[in-house]
């Protein structure tokens, strides 16, 4: 088997509110794309990381990873699922399964990587990290200006989407086709999958592989890769 990780890494972050997109902010010496690269590579299974930065990205050709022979850079798109699909283009085996991780979440676990590697292995259509939701969930509406409770949500079963979200090339890329064709809101890869019929497992993950967003996520962040690279 073959095992390809694809990083989308070609949004601006606006919420972060930086100077530059968050994935190349500084944290414990390194970008977050530095460190998110360095997790997937520390698994000797994945053998090349495709990296999808933006089309005007002053930032990446400065990084050593600029020149690491396991990576291959990309053009990204105008939204995420854009992005992974140029990644997915640079793939030509449509039977190499693909581990698409954000390459703003640089604080995933090697053994959250081997327990969804073996799920999805071992399963019909691939399988994504989530974590279970620990909040009462609250669906909102809009009314004068202000949110609302308009009831809670059955927390049962409720998970939070994680990355890697990991699928063969081959199923990922016509997904993604059709579910983009159609006009479908795709903001995972699994989405796409379920777009088409298909049921991918969920595979419980660690909460501290979160997605760093705002400002405050940062110390939050640095916090957990001291913990890892030591
Ligand atoms: O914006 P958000 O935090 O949901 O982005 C998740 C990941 O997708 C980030 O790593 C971001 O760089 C990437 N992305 C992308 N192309 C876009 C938008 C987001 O590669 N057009």
């Amino acid at each position: 088997e073959e095992f390809i990780a694809v990083v989308p890494a070609a949004g601006i972050g606006s919420r972060m509110a930086a100077d530059r997109p968050k994935q190349y902010l500084h944290i414990e010496g390194k970008t977050i794309l530095e460190h998110t690269v360095d997790r997937l590579l520390d698994l000797p299974e994945i053998t090349r990381v495709v990296i999808a930065i933006s089309a005007d990205d002053p930032y990446f050709s400065q990084l050593t990873l600029a020149t690491d022979p396991r990576i291959t850079v990309v053009n990204g798109g105008a939204e995420r699922a854009d992005s992974v699909f140029a990644g997915l283009a640079a793939i030509n085996n449509d039977n190499a399964w693909v581990l698409v991780h954000d390459a703003a979440r640089p604080c995933v676990r090697r053994a959250d990587l081997r327990a969804l590697i073996t799920s999805a292995v071992n399963s019909d259509c691939g399988a994504i990290l989530a974590a279970p939701v620990r909040d009462t969930m609250k669906r909102g509406h809009q009314q004068s200006a202000q949110a609302h409770i308009s009831h809670t949500v059955e927390r049962d079963n409720l998970w939070h989407a994680l990355t890697p979200q990991m699928f063969r090339a081959g199923q990922l890329r016509q997904s993604l086709t059709t579910a983009l064709a159609q006009g479908a809101t795709i903001t995972d890869e699994a989405s796409a999958l379920e777009f088409c019929g298909y049921t991918p497992l969920l595979v419980a993950g660690r909460s501290d592989n979160f997605k760093v967003t705002q400002p405050e996520d940062l110390a939050l962040a640095a916090f957990y890769l001291q913990l890892l690279i030591k």
